[in-house]
């Protein structure tokens, strides 16, 4: 089958790069793409929903996949659903899971998912009152999206406060924090969980953990994720267990009772604490870059996975992942998160070692073809550097091996990836 990925990502590299090795695909679009996409398939400068649906229709495309969650919040299910396309992701309905904190939190409260304990509010009032009855740190979130930015872990009252104010006065988030979420911090180690869902069943991908902080020991401020890993230790057959029975099964069955299934990558953030998964929030796409290091993991034809959960079979799917471990460390620009930072060209040492042939590869992201056929690092987080292994530590060891061969100017990267494992 022909497939079309919808995103510019590390992400949706990682998926081409799952669907190139799958015997069942012929050609891969992008749509944008980036810099390095156009080896695994072919970019389209095409952005609005319906221009696309035409161009899936006028090229035998039998599969859309979505990575990012703004078009999904902003209706491209809906659209190719209308015109009976196959295309993998929620409805704009369901994707509010993600794009708004506040349907997400009244939603686990609906379905009795456990949760921490929240208000949501308008009211500065009200706010003040239930910031008075938590102890320090307190979480504030913006109820929309902001990127991953819109959430504040406030060292006391007053900080609490302050940011509840400036959410509310919309001088923080704009538009997405004229509603809050204010709520009790969990203490606890976080896992990203990954469930695949067709609106009824679900495969549960193996449990990673992401890094979200920019430097080593979880030290400077929050990222998109600068490196991953799975399946983690840190999760046991119980914690399986309970994430399935009280937090996707619930939330499967909810989502369809209100009348929005849930098709799509339900990503679970959660937190661990005394042994008990409580949930921090769900999107509604792959983490960015924890599909880096689950895409390899599988066994299965990717395509398979996804067009059954895009056409409500998963049941008559027998999905595999490899007995292995996967390590991504993220190769950011000098600049990240901060600013942007001027194009820098990308030098990969053309060495061959043994031990790196199957076992590493790049996920490229932030970066852009120049006219000279070189690739350039265009900021942020610019690639990934994938290490699989038998063991977490031959896993991060491959990965730093293939991070090590890797040049570009101003380049930044945690030296410390997965140690939470080791
Ligand atoms: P969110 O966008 O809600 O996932 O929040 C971003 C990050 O803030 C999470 O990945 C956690 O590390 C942290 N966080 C959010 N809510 C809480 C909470 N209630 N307790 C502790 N940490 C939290
Ligand atoms: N890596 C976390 C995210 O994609 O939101």
């Amino acid at each position: 089958m022909n497939v079309l990925i919808i995103g510019s990502g590390g992400r949706e590299y990682s998926i081409g790069l799952a669907l190139k090795k799958d015997d069942n695909v012929q050609k891969i679009y992008f749509a944008p793409g980036n810099g390095a996409t156009d080896v695994l398939g072919e970019n389209l400068a095409i952005s609005n929903f319906n221009d696309l649906a035409d161009f899936v229709e006028a090229n035998q495309i039998e599969l859309t996949i979505v990575g990012p969650e703004a078009p999904l919040v902003e209706g491209i299910v809906d659209v190719f659903k209308e015109r009976g396309l196959t295309i993998f992701g929620p409805t704009s309905k369901a994707a509010q899971l993600e794009g708004s904190k506040i349907f997400m939190k009244n939603f686990l409260a609906r379905h009795n998912v456990p949760t921490a304990k929240y208000i949501e509010t308008d009211s500065l009032e009200d706010a003040y009152s239930f910031i008075n009855t938590l102890e320090a740190p307190i979480v504030v979130k913006a109820d929309g999206l902001c990127g991953g930015k819109g959430v504040i872990i406030a060292q006391s009252h007053d900080e609490a406060k302050k940011a509840a104010g400036e959410m509310l006065s919309g001088n923080s988030f704009g538009e997405a924090g004229t509603s809050i979420v204010v709520e009790e911090f969990l203490d606890g180690y976080e896992l990203s969980v990954f469930a695949i869902c067709d609106g009824k069943n679900y495969v549960v991908l193996p449990a990673a953990q992401d890094h979200k902080r920019l430097l080593n020991n979880d030290e400077g401020p929050n990222t998109g994720g600068m490196g991953a890993y799975a399946p983690t230790p840190l999760v046991n057959d119980d914690i399986y267990r309970k994430l399935n029975e009280r937090v996707i099964e619930p939330t499967l069955k909810g989502m369809e009772s209100e009348g929005m299934p849930f098709t799509g990558v339900l990503f679970i953030g959660v937190m661990v604490v005394k042994g008990e998964p409580i949930i921090l929030e769900y999107n509604v796409r792959f983490g960015d870059p924890e599909c880096e290091e689950l895409m390899p993991l599988l066994k299965s034809p990717a395509s398979e996975l996804f067009y059954k959960a895009a056409t409500g079979d998963l049941k008559s799917a027998k999905i595999e992942f490899h007995d292995k471990y996967a390590v991504g460390v993220v190769m950011a620009s000098k600049d990240y998160p901060y600013k942007s930072t001027p194009a820098a060209e990308i030098i990969v040492d053309d060495i061959h070692h043994d031990e790196l042939e199957g076992n590493a590869h790049i996920s490229y992201a932030g970066v852009s073809r120049g006219e000279d056929g070189k690739l350039y690092a265009i900021g942020g987080r610019v690639l990934v550097c994938v290490g699989l292994g038998e063991s977490i530590k031959e896993a991060q060891k491959r990965a730093y091996m293939l991070v090590g061969q890797v040049h570009f100017a101003g380049k930044q990267c945690r030296t410390d990836i997965a140690y939470q494992a080791l």
